[in-house]
């Protein structure tokens, strides 16, 4: 169920207090478009700069999220934006972030965005997965998706993100910047590219153009068939699991890209 987004106005004072604890005098607040999973979701102009504030209630089920992504802050590369400060006042949890001035990426076929966004993932897959912090394992998120006897095919050491929603990839000075963490995962580097190559199906991307992109990441090229036709199934699963819980027109598009990628990669075994 998406939160319904408030002004940073509305929080309460003492809350608002121990924002200004960090970032000095707050002087306006413009809450952002994008994302469903964050009451909170401004632009602070403040006495020590600009901030990104996103942040829920405390005792909201998703706070767990929230705590995932500050815990992973410290260990993302140069194209996400800083995390400055996490904090819990007055019943909210927040988060206080370096500001990225930038747009939502365009995916569509053909966009200039594109490279951008190849070189932003390519960065990533360098990352590995840090060891001292929990965070899900691939293996696990997508146990009750895959086929049986697949599983071992998800595990891997590297950082995943996972959500490549256009909405969570920021264009500015002819960089793509990655933002929410809400999902870090530890697994196979291939995941991230098969990820974001249902988006670009989202887009517009034929299914085969949209593979085409996936195959430009090494991970994805040189992954066993048998694991790229299981993560297709399980994407096509799990798609459809969330497809048939809500109403919402755009889930049911991903529910069919993802039987058409599913389909495809069955044929790729
Ligand atoms: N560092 C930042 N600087 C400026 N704007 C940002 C920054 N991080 C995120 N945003 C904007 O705020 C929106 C919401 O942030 P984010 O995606 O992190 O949270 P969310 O609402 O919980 O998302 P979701 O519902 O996708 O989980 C993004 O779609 C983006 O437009
Ligand atoms: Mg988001």
């Amino acid at each position: 169920m998406p939160i319904p987004r408030i002004a940073f106005e509305q929080l309460p004072v003492d809350t608002r207090r121990a924002v200004a604890d960090k970032t000095g005098a707050v002087h306006h607040a413009m809450t952002v478009s994008g994302g469903m999973n964050s009451a909170i979701a401004s632009v602070l102009d403040t006495d020590s700069g600009p901030v990104f504030v996103k942040g829920i209630p405390a005792e909201h089920h998703q706070v767990d999220a929230q705590r995932r992504e500050a815990a992973i802050a410290p260990h993302l590369p140069a194209s996400c934006p800083r995390l400055y400060w996490h904090l819990d006042a007055a019943g909210w949890s927040l988060l206080g972030y370096e500001v990225i001035e930038g747009r939502h990426a365009d995916y569509a076929p053909g966009s200039p965005d594109l490279p951008l966004v190849q070189a932003a993932l390519a960065e990533l897959q360098a990352v590995p997965a840090p060891a001292d912090v929990d965070i899900k394992d691939a293996a696990d998120r997508w146990k009750n998706y895959a086929p049986p006897g697949t599983l071992h095919y998800f595990a891997g050491g590297a950082l995943l993100h996972t959500d490549f929603a256009p909405d969570n990839m920021l264009i500015t000075g002819g960089r793509a910047r990655l933002v929410d963490w809400a999902w870090p995962t530890r697994g196979a580097a291939w995941i991230d590219p098969g990820a974001l190559a249902l988006r670009l199906m989202d887009a517009g991307h034929s299914v085969e153009d949209a593979l085409r992109f996936a195959d430009r990441f090494p991970s994805w090229h040189n992954a066993e068939p048998r694991a790229l036709a299981a993560f297709g199934m399980a994407t096509a699963a799990l798609w459809r699991e969330i497809s048939e819980q809500s109403l919402a027109e755009w889930k049911r598009r991903m529910a069919h890209h993802a039987d058409l990628f599913a389909d495809h990669l069955a044929e790729g075994q």
